[in-house]
C-alpha cells in the first residue's frame, strides 16, 4: 500500500520510523513517500502560504503550489484524502475500508488552511480524528497511515485485528500474563484452567462489561445474541441494586 503525503513539515513523520510501521516499511508491504510542498514554490523566496482575502487571521495555502505538489504524485487509482477538523471522524470501520485501497494521498494543511479552490479540484475525502482543532494535519495524517498500515496484510498477525477493541464493534476483554500472582492478586482462575470453551465464555462476557461500563452507546451498533442480552440486562440490574 502506497502512501503520498504532502506536507510542509517532513521532519514531523519521524515517528512512523520505529517498531511495526518501521518493519512494515522495510519489508516493502507499506510505503511511506514524503512529499515536501515548499518544493513546488516558483517563487524566489520559496513562499508557500499568503494572507486570506476579505482579510482575516494567519495564512493559507497557496493552490497554486499545493496543486503542483499533487501533479508530482498523482495517479488514477489512487484516493486523496484531506485531514481536516471539518472531515468526517475517523473509526475503526472507515480504517478497514481505506485499508483495501492501493493508494492514498494525504494531504496536511497547516497554519489557517488551504485555499478552497485546490480543495474542491482535488480532494476525494475529508476525514478529522476528532473534535479538536490540532497545528496541522500531519499528526492526523500519521494517526491514518499507522492505524490503516496495522490492516495491511503481513503487517501484524491476523488474529492480532480479529479479537482487539472495536473490531467486533465491543471493547476488548482484560488480558493477563505472567507472574501469576501479583500484588497478591491472582490472575483470574478460568485464563489457567486449560478449558477453551469457558475461556471464550468468560473473554465474551468481560468484553460485554466493559463496553458496558465504559462506553455504554457502543452496544447500541452491535447484534447481540438472546443470552448477550439478557447479561447486559443483568449488569444493568446490578447497577441500580
Ligand atoms: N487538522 C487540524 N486539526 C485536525 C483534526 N482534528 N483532524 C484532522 N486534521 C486536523
Amino acid at each position: 500500500m502506497k502512501f503520498d503525503v504532502l506536507t510542509l513539515f517532513p521532519e514531523m513523520f519521524e515517528p512512523l520510523k520505529q517498531s511495526i510501521i518501521k518493519r512494515a516499511s522495510e519489508n516493502n508491504l507499506i510505503n511511506i513517500n514524503l512529499v515536501n510542498i515548499r518544493d513546488f514554490s516558483e517563487d524566489k523566496h520559496n513562499k508557500v502560504d499568503d494572507t486570506p482575502y476579505g482579510g482575516g487571521a494567519g495564512m493559507l495555502m497557496k493552490p497554486d503550489v499545493v496543486d503542483r505538489a499533487y501533479n508530482s504524485v498523482k495517479a488514477e487509482n489512487a484516493e486523496v484524502i484531506y485531514l481536516t477538523p471539518q472531515g468526517k471522524t475517523l473509526n475503526q470501520e472507515m480504517i478497514k475500508r481505506l485499508s483495501k485501497k492501493q493508494h492514498l494521498i494525504l494531504l496536511c494543511g497547516h497554519y489557517e488552511g488551504i485555499d478552497q479552490r485546490v480543495i474542491d479540484k482535488i480532494v476525494d475525502e475529508e476525514i478529522s480524528i476528532g473534535d479538536y482543532v490540532l497545528t496541522g494535519g500531519e499528526i492526523p495524517a500519521m494517526v491514518l497511515i499507522d492505524s490503516v498500515s496495522r490492516y495491511v496484510d503481513g503487517v501484524l498477525s491476523n488474529e492480532s485485528t480479529d479479537e482487539e477493541s472495536f473490531s467486533n464493534g465491543l471493547l476488548e476483554y482484560p488480558q493477563y500474563t505472567r507472574p501469576e500472582v501479583f500484588d497478591n492478586i491472582k490472575v483470574p482462575e478460568v485464563l489457567i484452567s486449560g478449558h477453551h470453551e469457558n475461556i471464550r465464555k468468560w473473554r465474551k462476557e468481560k468484553s460485554l462489561e466493559n463496553t458496558f461500563k465504559k462506553r455504554p452507546e457502543l452496544l447500541d451498533n452491535v447484534v447481540l445474541t438472546e443470552n448477550e442480552k439478557n447479561y447486559i440486562e443483568n449488569l444493568k440490574k446490578e447497577v441500580q441494586e
